[in-house]
């Protein structure tokens, strides 16, 4: 092979290693709503159905708010049984949780197109919009372009009291993860400060596992934004241990060293390693030809 085909090659390779993974993540697209996904599979919509099995048990995390505190009305809100609510999270069914605590919400994923959903329906306020709905009261669980797509009223029709379908993701593991001993997959909801590694110690799974799970890179930490979710790969069911509650950010003057900074200057010290790569692999590019350019010259 000539040097300048391998460097293609390596090049390729580089470029399409995202391929093999297990579910894409949507990045700043799932807070798009564009109409993406219902004919090409686009993870802007929900998760593709690409698991070992058409439907599962799988988690997802909510964090209670004012109006969906308590075990009855968070089990209502997302057509979950308030007694497997109550028991994986520890608490009775009449419990209520802490604001902004993180609650643990079994559900049933199944496959009844080409995505991963677990149905729940909500009767809409005068004041909500799909894009309201998807990253407001349901925290980035559903997406707008589902809640489109799966929904005969149009966005600018919408009025209070319509009872509206609410597909929430989920997915179920692929033959590789089953393999690799995951059970379940976790929908995680990002918020503000969350940072890729701390979430995956938190729920006991591999870097690399989780890494992949989402289609991003083994190597550096990935950028995630808040309402965007991420899966999370378990090899047993989730514990109210592993769960914490989100204290609001705030600037306060006496403290320098703010998680959100801190988060910057990681993206930055990654942005500084993409950089880097994208040097090295130019420069690699460049040799190549050029070692190509001298063996062409030798034969002449
Ligand atoms: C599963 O793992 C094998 C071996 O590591 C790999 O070749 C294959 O592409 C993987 N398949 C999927 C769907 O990730
Ligand atoms: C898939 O289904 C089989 C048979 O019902 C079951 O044994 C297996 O645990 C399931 N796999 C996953 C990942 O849920
Ligand atoms: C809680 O519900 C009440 C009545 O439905 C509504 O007026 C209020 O805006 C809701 N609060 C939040 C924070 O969503
Ligand atoms: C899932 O389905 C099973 C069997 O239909 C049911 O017993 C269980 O309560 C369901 N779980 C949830 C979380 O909805
Ligand atoms: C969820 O809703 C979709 C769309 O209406 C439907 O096709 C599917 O059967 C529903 N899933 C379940 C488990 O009811
Ligand atoms: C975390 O995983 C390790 C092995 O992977 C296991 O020994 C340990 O018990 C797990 N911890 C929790 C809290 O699940």
């Amino acid at each position: 092979m000539q040097p300048i085909q391998l460097s293609f090659l390596v090049f390729l390779l580089l470029c399409t290693s995202n391929l093999r993974a297990q579910q894409g993540y949507s990045g700043n697209e799932e807070l798009d709503c564009d109409n993406q996904g219902r004919t090409v599979p686009s993870p802007s919509y929900l998760y593709t159905c690409n698991g070992q099995n058409l439907s599962c048990r799988a988690f997802m995390i909510f964090k209670s708010q004012a109006n969906y505190s308590s075990v009855s009305s968070i089990s209502r809100l997302l057509s979950t049984d308030s007694l497997e609510l109550a028991r994986i999270n520890d608490v009775s069914v009449s419990d209520s949780f802490p604001t902004n605590k993180e609650v643990i919400i079994p559900v049933n994923c199944s496959c009844p197109g080409q995505y991963y959903q677990a149905n729940t329906s909500y009767v809409i306020d005068d004041v909500d919009t799909y894009y309201s709905l998807a990253t407001g009261v349901y925290q980035g669980l559903s997406s707008c372009n589902a809640l489109v797509g799966e929904n005969p009223c149009d966005a600018n029709d919408l009025f209070g009291g319509l009872d509206l379908l609410v597909p929430l993701r989920c997915a179920c593991p692929s033959g590789n993860q089953t393999a690799d001993g995951i059970k379940y997959l976790l929908t995680y909801p990002v918020s503000e400060g969350d940072s890729f590694s701390e979430l995956s110690d938190r729920f006991n799974a591999s870097y690399d596992d989780t890494a992949s799970a989402n289609g991003f890179s083994k190597q550096g930490e990935p950028t995630i934004y808040p309402s965007t979710t991420i899966l999370i790969p378990l090899p047993q069911e989730p514990v109210s241990s592993q769960t914490i509650i989100h204290h609001p950010i705030e600037i306060s003057p006496f403290q320098p060293l703010h998680p959100s900074i801190i988060n910057n200057n990681i993206k930055r010290s990654h942005s500084k390693l993409r950089f880097g790569i994208g040097i090295a692999v130019a420069s690699l590019l460049v040799l190549c030809a050029l070692v190509a350019v001298a063996l062409w010259c030798d034969k002449k």
